[in-house]
């Protein structure tokens, strides 16, 4: 499948690719079981998916939008409205990693037939080639439901933030042998069903390990392994947005501190009317 941008954009910020570009495609990811290492991390906007695109293989629109562009306190807030909004503006916004919509919280736990209009809406209102959904052997079904439709599904176990409230928090996953067992049995169960592959996240490192050598469908790590076929963080956090991240996030930059510094070097140029100078202005 190619995808050409139609946007006039000789007028706009947008900036298209000129040539049509072949998207990857889910079972091209799904193919690299224990080959070339792959590359998500999230998206929420446009120019953002633009930046992202060229080194990707997914650009996951993950519900941690709720945390990161909302100020939400948790996911479990987060509306199907608002996933398709930034949905479809990282699809517009990319033109070569497959697109991953989340299902937001209560939106899809109730029944396969639930979730499969949800995830229809979602793929169909933003052009994304796959959703995720968070939960183990008691999401298999669903899992199973979907893929069989058509929908390719991305699953996720271990860590998972949609059930914060059950959790307690978000501490890391499988450190007692049982809850460690059980998380293995969750990514096998949603992997038998068919997913495309799977999010691990939060979950002691040998554990990470063992999912990815169980299972026939890619892993990717968030806080797991580097055993696992891919990595992914939420963007913001790569990026050093927040003061805070968890243990799991490397920040390959310091963008808060550097926009705090345009910010305030923006302010000491308007308070001294040293902007705007005659290149900024309409003669
Ligand atoms: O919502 C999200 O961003 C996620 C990733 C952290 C995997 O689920």
């Amino acid at each position: 499948m190619s995808t050409t941008f139609t946007l006039d954009t000789s007028a706009s910020r947008a900036h298209p690719v000129p040539e049509p570009v072949r998207r990857l495609t889910v079972p091209a990811i799904a193919k690299r079981k224990g080959g070339e290492p792959i590359v998500m991390l999230t998206a929420y906007t446009a120019r953002m998916a633009q930046l992202l695109d060229p080194h990707c293989d997914l650009l996951l629109v993950g519900d941690s939008l709720g945390q990161v562009i909302y100020g939400l306190d948790t996911t479990v807030k987060v509306s199907i409205d608002m996933m398709i909004a930034h949905g479809a503006a990282v699809v517009r916004g990319s033109c070569r990693s497959v697109v991953v919509i989340d299902l937001p919280f209560g939106s899809y736990e109730e029944s396969p037939q639930a979730a499969f209009r949800t995830a229809a809406r979602v793929m169909q209102e933003t052009g994304a080639a796959a959703v995720k959904l968070e939960g183990g052997a008691v999401m298999a079904p669903t899992v199973k439901f979907l893929s069989e439709r058509g929908i390719p599904v991305m699953a996720h176990v271990g860590l998972t933030p949609q059930a914060v409230n059950a959790l307690g928090g978000y501490g890391a996953r499988g450190r007692s042998e049982a809850e460690a067992a059980k998380i293995l049995d969750d990514a096998r169960a949603v992997a038998e069903a068919g997913c495309f592959a799977l999010v691990v996240e939060g979950v002691v490192e040998t554990l990470g390990r063992d999912i990815t050598a169980a299972v026939t469908c890619p892993t990717i790590g968030i806080g797991a392994s580097p055993a696992c076929d891919g990595q992914v963080l939420v963007v913001d956090d790569m990026l050093g947005m927040f003061e805070r991240a968890p243990r799991f996030v490397e920040r390959f930059d310091n963008l808060a501190a550097r926009i705090s510094d345009a910010a305030a070097r923006y302010a000491g140029a308007v308070r001294e009317r040293r902007f705007p100078t005659d290149a900024q202005l309409y003669r």
